[in-house]
């Protein structure tokens, strides 16, 4: 089944690939990514032939290089909640998916991508790969569940230094913090991931689906850090700060914030 900007792939054994596939905008995150994205987690939790599921980046250098900057000029700023509030709730189907799903990441995963990769039940990346939450420079915040999700899997002080300066993690660095499980090649990387579903959906399936809904019990916040979250994002949105940040990356020029 081939859907304009996710395609998805069928192996054998109940196995799906999902391919954010913009390579020209580095797969970025446009409203209909999100929205093609959320069907494919609809599709996979809702067949019961497909059994897990592998999330990875069309073309050699991205995973996802975030949300879409240019569209966020189209969204109104009163609505920079909204955008918040709709990243949150696709990417927490992500994570509470009754089926396994993990992220192969191949290239840059950042912003938005990095939070995509964060909402997967866990992470194995190539070499190549780039983590980073450098909506900092562009005078936002994480918006897609990023503020809750990191600090909780690679600890607080971390999470903090990488949104606060926006630098990037090289595979090696984000394997030693534990954001990812696992560094392979860029061209073993599918490969790897899927013998690691194979293996994890050989396991009993309702015992997988109640594994993934208490693992995620574990961290539950009555979805007060959401609320903060895509209430500040919202803030942001309609800053000044937002404005200069946004036009100054279109614009291929460093911003300049007073
Ligand atoms: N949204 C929209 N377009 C994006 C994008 C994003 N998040 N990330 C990259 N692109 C586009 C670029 O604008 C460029 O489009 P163009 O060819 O029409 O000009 C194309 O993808 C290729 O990116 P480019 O910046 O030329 O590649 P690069 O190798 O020089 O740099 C990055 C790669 C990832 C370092 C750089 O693209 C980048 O910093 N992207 C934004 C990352 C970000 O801030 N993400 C968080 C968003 S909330």
């Amino acid at each position: 089944m081939i859907q304009s900007n996710v395609v998805l792939h069928n192996l054998t054994d109940g196995l799906m690939i999902i391919i954010i596939n913009r390579p020209e905008k580095l797969n970025a995150l446009n409203n209909q990514v999100l929205s093609e994205i959320e069907k494919a987690i609809d599709l996979v939790n809702s067949h019961s032939e497909i059994r897990g599921a592998i999330i990875t980046g069309a073309g050699e250098k991205a995973f996802v290089a975030g949300a879409d900057i240019g569209e966020f000029l189209e969204v109104p700023n009163e609505l920079g909640i909204e955008l918040s509030k709709k990243g949150q709730s696709i990417f927490s189907k992500i994570e509470e998916s009754k089926k396994p799903i993990i992220a192969a990441v191949n290239g840059y995963a950042l912003g938005g991508g990095c939070e995509l990769a964060l909402s997967c039940h866990f992470r194995i990346a190539s070499e190549q790969a780039k983590f980073g939450q450098p909506e900092i420079n562009l005078g936002i915040i994480p918006g897609y569940g990023g503020t809750q999700r990191l600090p909780r899997l690679i600890g607080k002080g971390r999470a903090m230094e990488m949104m606060m300066t926006g630098e990037l993690m090289n595979a090696e660095e984000a394997y030693r913090v534990g954001l990812i499980n696992m560094i392979c090649k860029p061209d073993e990387l599918l490969q790897t991931a899927e013998i690691k579903m194979r293996a994890i959906v050989s396991k009993p399936k309702f015992a997988l689906e109640q594994l993934i809904k208490s693992t995620n019990a574990s961290d539950r916040d009555q979805g007060i850090g959401y609320q903060t979250e895509a209430d500040s994002f919202g803030k942001c949105f309609s800053s000044d700060e937002k404005t200069e940040g946004v036009s100054a990356f279109l614009e291929k020029r460093k911003p300049n914030f007073k």
